[in-house]
């Protein structure tokens, strides 16, 4: 397992490097970033000059601007969840989960070497909560409108090199919502910067899956290439096929030449003859190459996972992977967790789903919106088959471009077995809704028609014209009374449930109290449109047309406390808590959907002090034929297995120990207990891995329990639990699955709920141990000791300080006669001044003055400040505000220091050059106020 885990996060930290050898570079963009959480305003624009400043490209002011001060602002690293750092209060939104999500500005600069310069440049953003506008140099690039979407960012026309500063600015407005579960605010996905060449692969634009026909498979590979250079370019496009071993087992190229700014897409079909298969047992991958060669130099290269498999739905009989008929044990699941909100970091995602494939699930409907590219590959790697969904259900462009994106993306990634175009839409049981699916579905198979598309229904599916008749496969949502129906009256037409169950529990509670929005885990309350996680099962395991279950949900998440509000804050409906901890639901499914090994559990804990001899309901999930209870030794009760209802038992309280035993043809195959343990005496950490890399990015969960003297569990405690981390290393968020809990998320202590607590720990790049302390009042303190792995750096843009540059000038005409510098230039007047930069002298043909001139403002309060001009070059005299500051009296080029005293508000600065006519000078360098 361990070793299995390691090669895991090695596969991860490779596939991070996305381009394999290659010209091109991918940077993580993650570090060295500014954040303000709140808006800052843009200025009113008033006056004629302002109105048309505004109105060109690079015009953007404020913190919007590359000459803002950012200093002052929060220095973090993405991603970055702001809305996770906040407090609950009752007057925020229920379904977001009771907190403030408001607006934050995002800010990073960096530079480019001066050998980047014809490089082909992109910025990439892999999410941002929720909408956001996003500036490079003051110029506006891109408006995004969905949480879910990544932003690829063609810079190459607008970067600067060399000294220069390029700056993003990232506005994002959180309080734009698209769902009713919680979103987080903020970058809360990767960022990138990819430096390639001008004749290079666009970003996801190598599509390679694999097709079986007949008895062959066949690999047809489509490439899109684009040239931003200023000349056709021919290239050689080589695409091999390699094992996991990294051996070539075919190859094939072609020849193409590219226009000057043109894309062309290029076809190769391969055939791999008898591949290994993916399947849920031996996800096995292979990878396909695709390289950009000109003679014998690679311009650019792309590295692709993908597997061979066949998946088919029938009408009759469900699903087949690989002509297996394999029943779906799916859950839907939203994509936040305890302590990190939505800025997940891949480790935990990990965690995630190995949790959930311990549990049973084969299957995740990534429910309602894409998931991570990260997410896609692992469970790539780990053999979960995936439901792809969209965001939104809208045909207009910007939407569709949605969903074009998500299919593009996602599109080579074996897990996904379904793209899901929408979730209870209101629209679904009318032509309008049928209408709009029918253009979705073409949509999607234009770019991918080797999956099915469905869309998951809760209503109108016996409407005249509904979607179910635009879809390949139905998705039903709560729809367990009509499953009969709808299968008599279409027999042809493929089904599934999208979603199913929505009961409520909450884990280790085993009395329901309305009063205090706690209800019982054993799985006796569920929503008036859902069922228990028992009925529901078996529901779709007695229908062989119903390709299978998706469980509402695998987790608990954030928001949509169904079926209480406030105090509540997060939902009731996992199988696990938000922390990932258990609840029956998840032994429930284990026993229902686990097949090749014995499993056994006993609900609830045996802590009743208070109830002796009164009757407490016990609950036996097993795989077994039939169980035994044994109280203290004693053998109270045999029962035959219930598969689907499980076994109740009724047991008058008695303090000690009570066993499960499993039996399988007679004979004991599983047992397990349950013991009353006493007052807690000590702290225990459990970390989820023996080990964490140094990278800077991984991140474990590490179990917070307290024993008893004799070193047994209490399931019952709830102290208030203390953390310190030695070493260099952080606690990056704590949780305990209580979802009425209010206590903070991103701090060093947290209470225990029943008995758990869960605190996320993460090291720091080249540690190699961190220590956990974990304390309570007058218990017994525990340390753990993390070794840290020297682990791969991913390789990362520069980090730079804040610089504030001034590179937005108007340059005068030139004269013979020394100018005024304090002369003022008419509101209306756009063209005797002409704009011009920092960083480029001016030839002096006209005359030997000229003025340049430029506008900033102050906002940090700090008074000793200095203008710098880096290489100016002629005689100067510096202007600000009409007062005469500085004079530099030689022609020669050098760096210019001029201090002032700094006030918040804004400057007019105005310098004077003087120099030889027909020689060059002026602003030969950056201009920054430091
Ligand atoms: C469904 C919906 C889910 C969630 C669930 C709660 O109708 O698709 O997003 O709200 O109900 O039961």
């Amino acid at each position: 397992m361990k070793r299995n885990l390691f090669l895991l996060l090695l596969l991860l930290i490779l596939s991070w490097k996305g381009e394999g050898q290659t010209t091109s570079e991918k940077l993580s963009l993650d570090k060295g970033w500014k954040f303000f959480k709140g808006d800052i305003p843009f200025p009113i624009v008033k006056g004629h000059r302002e109105s048309y400043n505004n109105a060109k490209a690079a015009g953007a002011t404020a913190a919007a601007s590359a000459n803002f001060n950012d200093k002052t602002w929060q220095s973090i690293m993405l991603p970055h969840d702001w809305e996770v750092e906040g407090e609950f209060d009752k007057n925020e939104n229920v379904s977001q989960g009771y907190r403030k999500r408001g607006i934050g500005w995002y800010r990073r600069q960096f530079k480019l070497e001066a050998t980047d310069k014809g490089k082909h440049l992109e910025i990439q953003f892999d999410g941002i909560a929720t909408h956001a506008t996003i500036w490079l140099n003051g110029i506006l690039i891109h408006r995004n409108f969905c949480g879910y979407t990544s932003m690829y960012l063609d810079i190459t026309a607008l970067a600067k090199y060399g000294d220069e500063v390029n700056t993003l600015a990232v506005r994002v407005d959180a309080d734009a919502q698209e769902g009713w579960w919680y979103e987080g605010a903020g970058i809360y996905r990767h960022t990138w910067l990819l430096k390639r060449s001008p004749l290079h692969i666009v970003t996801d634009g190598v599509y390679a899956q694999p097709i079986k026909i007949e008895n062959t498979w066949k690999l047809p590979v489509e490439i899109t290439l684009e040239n931003s250079a200023t000349s056709t370019t021919k290239a050689n496009i080589e695409v091999s096929v390699l094992d996991a071993k990294g051996k070539t087992l075919v190859s094939q190229n072609t020849q193409n030449e590219i226009g000057i700014l043109k894309k062309e897409v290029l076809n190769l079909n391969l055939s791999v003859d008898n591949p290994t298969l993916w399947t849920l047992e031996n996800p096995y991958l292979y990878q396909v190459k695709t390289i950009v060669k000109q003679g014998d130099s690679i311009l650019d290269s792309v590295v692709t996972n993908c597997g061979f498999r066949t998946i088919r739905f029938d009408a009759d009989s469900g699903f087949f992977l690989n002509d297996k008929n394999i029943k779906i044990q799916g859950v839907c699941n939203h994509q936040d967790h305890a302590g990190v909100g939505v800025a997940v970091p891949e480790s935990i995602v990990e965690f995630r789903l190995r949790k959930l494939k311990e549990m049973g699930v084969n299957a995740y409907r990534c429910s309602h919106h894409p998931p991570s590219v990260e997410f896609l590959d692992l469970c790539d790697k780990m053999g979960i088959m995936v439901m792809d969904e969209n965001r939104n259900f809208n045909i207009s462009p910007e939407y569709m471009n949605q969903l074009r994106w998500m299919v593009r993306r996602d599109r080579n990634h074996p897990s996904i077995i379904l793209w899901s175009v929408f979730n209870e839409e209101p629209m679904q049981g009318s032509e309008q809704g049928y209408e709009m699916v029918r253009r979705m579905n073409a949509e999607v198979k234009s770019l991918d028609d080797t999956r099915p598309v469905t869309a998951a229904m809760n209503g109108g599916l016996f409407a005249f014209k509904n979607v179910s008749q635009a879809v390949d496969v139905v998705g039903f949502n709560y729809q367990m009374q009509s499953y009969d129906r709808f299968h008599k009256e279409n027999p042809t037409m493929k089904l599934t449930s999208s979603e199913d169950v929505s009961a409520f529990q909450v884990r280790g509670e085993y009395k329901t109290d309305k009063a205090k929005n706690i209800i019982d885990a054993y799985d006796s309350e569920k929503a008036i449109w859902g069922a228990t996680h028992r009925n529901a099962w078996k529901a779709i395991a007695e229908r062989p047309f119903l390709a299978g279950a998706f469980v509402w949900t695998g987790f608990d998440y954030r928001g949509e406390p169904s079926p209480f509000t406030w105090p509540s804050a997060s939902s009731f409906f996992g199988a696990m808590d938000l922390c990932g901890f258990p609840k029956t639901a998840f032994y429930i499914h284990q026993a229902q959907w686990i097949k090749d090994k014995p499993i056994i559990h006993i609900a609830p804990h045996w802590n009743w002090a208070d109830s002796v001899g009164k009757a407490i309901k016990v609950m036996v999930m097993s795989n077994a034929d039939s169980l035994k209870l044994l109280l203290n030794g004693k053998m109270i009760a045999g029962q035959k297995v219930d598969k689907y209802e499980m076994n109740t038992f009724s047991v008058p309280y008695q303090k000690g120990k009570l066993e499960a035993v499993g039996y399988k043809n007679g004979k004991e195959v599983s047992r397990t207990k349950v013991e009353t343990s006493d007052e807690p005496f000590a702290v225990q950490l459990i970390p989820d891995r023996s080990f964490l890399n140094g990278d800077g990015q991984d991140a474990m969960p590490i179990t917070v329990k307290v024993l008893d003297k004799k070193g047994r569990e209490v399931p019952t405690a709830q102290n208030l639990i203390q953390f310190t981390i030695k070493g260099s290393g952080k606690i990056i968020g704590v949780g305990n699955g209580n979802p009425n809990s209010h206590e903070l998320e991103k701090v060093n202590q947290r209470s225990l709920f029943n008995g758990l607590a869960q605190v996320i720990v993460q090291a720091d790049e080249d540690t190699n141990r961190i220590e956990l302390l974990a304390s309570a009042e007058s218990l017994k303190p525990f340390s753990l000791k993390i070794p840290v792995r020297k682990a791969t750096i991913i390789p990362f843009v520069k980090v730079i300080n804040s610089v504030v540059e001034l590179n937005e000038w108007h340059i005068s005409a030139f004269s013979d006669n020394k100018p005024n510098p304090t002369q003022e230039v008419a509101e209306n007047d756009m063209n005797s001044w002409l704009p011009t930069k920092s960083a480029q002298l001016q030839l002096f043909t006209e005359g030997k003055y000229a003025l340049l001139r430029t506008n900033f403002s102050l906002n940090d309060g700090s008074k000793e400040r200095k203008l710098v001009f880096k290489n100016l070059v002629g005689k100067a005299e510096f202007w600000l505000d009409n007062q005469l500051i500085f004079k530099k009296d030689h022609n020669e080029s050098t760096t210019i220091s001029v201090p002032f005293n700094g006030q918040n508000k804004s400057y007019k600065l105005v310098v004077l050059i003087e120099t030889e006519k027909n020689q060059r000078a002026g602003l030969g360098g950056l201009v920054t106020i430091e």
